[in-house]
């Protein structure tokens, strides 16, 4: 399913069966690594990349807050090296996973004793919460997992080892029967899923999370702007549990699954147990953006050729 022909490993394109890490690279025993996931779209002008610079701008954000000083790569380079890699490939829509990893060194567990190594892959994937998902809404639980706090692990950062966190509640919640996690924060307060952020609509309020404890999401960023153009005011403040419970619609966003609506949480059906007005409209206009199809797209689009 992920197999592509090239893979980019600093600075040179790789043939996907040569990329190829060795055991003893500390990144894989210690977690230390950076990474991001980002889309190529295929839309009327040619594939192209949504929020691609604001992405590796991420990237860059989260090996600094690893601690690594110095990357052997600028937010230029690594912006073409992505484009690069997605034309090696001839993909018209795809993934896209550059990662930052500690090796050649690093194992009395400093950032400084290794070296920052850069890859990025593209493969073809397009339905994270699966084909239903926009449609009908998923059925999401609350998890037994406490997200990160953030004096703890770096929740800005998207760092590997932040993401066993993520692995713990997803395979608990997909156990469960349930297809996706709602985790709250280390003060009980409703945070983030496992690979998405979270809003709640309420007699015509939206609300979200606050920053503290999440990461910041570039959809969500791109919903506060879209909710925005449709007229809503989305508050950012502290959400309950029974909060979630009671609301009228419920919508998690991310990269992969784009935006969701959550007809179940904890088996109480939410609103009308149907995709509902504000989450559908965000939908619909997130769908358009990320196509091209949108008055915001040429501002978030960037193109692979030319
Ligand atoms: C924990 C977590 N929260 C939220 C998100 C959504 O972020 P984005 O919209 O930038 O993909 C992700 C996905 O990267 C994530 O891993």
């Amino acid at each position: 399913m992920m197999e592509s022909k090239a893979i980019w490993m600093n600075g040179e394109l790789v043939p996907f069966r040569e990329a190829k890490l060795h055991f003893l690279t500390p990144a894989l025993h210690y977690g230390v690594s950076a990474f991001e996931g980002i889309r190529c779209y295929r839309t009327v002008r040619g594939p192209a990349v949504f929020r691609l610079r604001e992405h590796i701008e991420r990237l860059v954000d989260s090996a600094h807050i690893m601690g690594w000083r110095e990357l052997p790569f600028s937010v230029d380079e690594l912006v073409e090296a992505c484009r690069k890699t997605v034309q090696a490939n001839g993909f018209e829509e795809c993934y896209i996973r550059p990662l930052i990893y500690l090796a050649e060194g690093g194992w009395n567990l400093t950032v400084d004793a290794g070296k920052p190594h850069v890859g990025i892959a593209v493969w073809e994937w397009k339905q994270y919460l699966g084909a239903e998902a926009a449609e009908h809404g998923v059925r999401a639980n609350i998890s037994t997992f406490t997200r990160h706090h953030p004096n703890v692990m770096m929740t800005k950062a998207k760092i590997g080892g932040n993401y066993p966190n993520s692995v713990l509640a997803k395979t608990e919640s997909l156990r469960l029967g349930f297809e996706e996690a709602i985790m709250l924060d280390s003060q009980g307060h409703v945070a983030e899923c496992t690979g998405e952020n979270i809003f709640l609509v309420k007699r015509g309020r939206v609300l979200t999370p606050p920053d503290v404890h999440i990461l910041q999401g570039l959809t969500r960023d791109s919903v506060l702007h879209l909710l925005a153009d449709l007229g809503h005011h989305v508050e950012q403040q502290a959400i309950s549990r029974d909060q979630l419970y009671t609301a009228d619609e419920v919508f998690v966003c991310g990269t992969a699954a784009e935006v969701i609506g959550l007809r179940e949480i904890d088996f109480r059906t939410i609103g009308s147990g149907r995709t509902g007005p504000v989450t559908r409209a965000a939908q619909q206009a997130y769908h358009a953006l990320v196509r091209g199809e949108h008055p915001r797209s040429d501002g978030w689009l960037t193109p692979i050729y030319g």
